[in-house]
């Protein structure tokens, strides 16, 4: 059924939905749908799963963002290029013979490069032909991560707040969540909650280390303790770490599959995107043990059957970038961060100073609006910013927070920072 532009979410909570019902009940077969004009038959009902979720609030937000000509601090993309010489590889790849489908786990040289890399960080040997199915991003490897291992019924562990796609995930992998909360200010867990939640059995946990939006950083002896109680009860740990790049010091990332002996439950989910600034090439990966990636393989194969092979080829050039490369990337990003927060101390707002990762989550309940929503569109309408509201990352009623996000050029966020300042007389 096609909605007409700008309709879609609230004509298919509403009136739309209600009309239909009439006209279930009326035995009306065939008529013209009065949001739409478009002839619609009313027995045609989409899937039941799809009402557990709506369409993406960070991704509406760059249409506000779009719609106001806001500075958009909302979707975590950078504004700035990539390396030239990865740019240099893509235009190469492009003259080259890479037109036609790659392997559908990925290509041999992208998977080699790949493993090379992920056994330096890790610490792990890393087999190219066991151990990787490179996917369209982190966003399909979480997909493709929940599919191999949850069956219709099953609950899976996710700490609130969340990225907001691993609630709707979850449910299209016919499981249903259970929310833990992170304990703001700090973002620390209860230790008795979470045995509480593992109590009930559930697959899988979900982890997003670096977290987005909360900036937490677990530590090994956090991830230890949850590696044991996923062992105790036989649950696989699914972690998210596609800003493994972006830690702040003296912190530092933990790759919870090399801890001892957790590999064999864990699949990691990498992600190209926000290391090299290309999250528009949509490159990620699952790395996991041999017999859970012969099954994810079969899960990708079928939802995308490849990533871009062109692109594929080119990213092998930045998966050989030397140590130095990394170095500086995080150095950016500690510049960015400090330069950003610097402004948001200024304009007096309350936040927590991110450990990883490149967003911020910060306090309004000083400015009496509604809710974060509201604060979130007055804010791109009259102040020029963008941001989303923090409730679309909590499972719990959280109304108080707005989150940010710093992947920006220093004259963006400059820009930006400066139109915050004019929040300092209206708090
Ligand atoms: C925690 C997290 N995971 C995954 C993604 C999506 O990554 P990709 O562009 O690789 O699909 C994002 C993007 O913002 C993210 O923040």
């Amino acid at each position: 059924m096609s909605l007409g532009p700008g309709k879609g979410r609230q004509a298919s909570n509403g009136g739309l939905e209600q009309w239909v019902d009439h006209c279930i009940l009326h035995s009306v077969s065939s008529f013209q749908s009065p949001v739409s004009g478009y002839a619609v038959r009313p027995m045609l009902r989409t899937a039941d799963r799809l009402k557990g979720f709506t369409e993406s609030v960070i991704r509406e937000m760059t249409r506000v963002a779009h719609q106001y000509g806001a500075i958009n601090l909302s979707q975590g993309f950078p504004d700035f290029d990539p390396p030239p010489e990865l740019v240099a590889a893509a235009a190469e790849a492009l003259h080259g013979n890479f037109h036609q489908y790659s392997i559908t786990w990925g290509s041999a040289e992208f998977r080699r490069a790949l493993a090379e890399k992920q056994s330096r960080l890790m610490g792990l040997d890393i087999d190219p032909d066991a151990h990787l199915v490179a996917t369209c991003g982190g966003t399909e490897a979480m997909l493709v991560a929940l599919m191999t291992v949850c069956n219709p019924g099953d609950s899976v562990i996710i700490f609130s707040p969340f990225y907001e796609n691993y609630g709707a995930d979850t449910i299209l992998a016919g499981a249903h969540p259970i929310y833990v909360p992170l304990r703001v200010p700090r973002f620390d867990f209860d230790r008795d909650e979470l045995r509480r939640a593992f109590s009930k059995r559930p697959k899988a946990i979900v982890l997003c280390n670096p977290s987005n939006p909360t900036g937490k950083v677990f530590t090994p002896e956090e991830l230890t303790f949850i590696g044991n109680l996923a062992t105790e009860t036989d649950a696989f740990i699914i972690t998210d770490e596609v800003y493994e790049h972006i830690v702040y010091a003296p912190h530092r990332h933990t790759y919870a599959a090399a801890l001892p002996g957790l590999f064999e439950r864990t699949l990691t989910v990498g992600s190209l995107s926000k290391t090299y600034a290309i999250t528009g090439w949509r490159l990620g990966f699952v790395l996991a043990a041999p017999e859970l990636i012969s099954q994810a393989r079969k899960v990708h194969d079928f939802l995308t059957v490849g990533a871009p092979h062109p692109l594929q080829q080119a990213a092998v050039t930045a998966l050989r970038f030397p140590q130095e490369y990394y170095q500086k990337l995080t150095h950016d990003y500690t510049r960015r961060r400090e330069l950003f927060t610097s402004y948001l101390r200024k304009a007096g707002l309350r936040f927590v100073d991110p450990q990883g990762a490149y967003y911020v989550l910060v306090n309004i309940e000083d400015f009496g609006h509604a809710n974060d929503t509201a604060f979130c569109h007055w804010l791109a309408r009259e102040i020029g910013v963008a941001a989303v509201p923090g409730s679309s990352f909590f499972a719990e009623p959280v109304t108080n927070l707005i989150r940010f996000h710093f992947a920006k050029r220093d004259k963006t966020l400059c820009a930006a920072g400066e139109r915050l300042m004019r929040l300092r007389k209206r708090g």
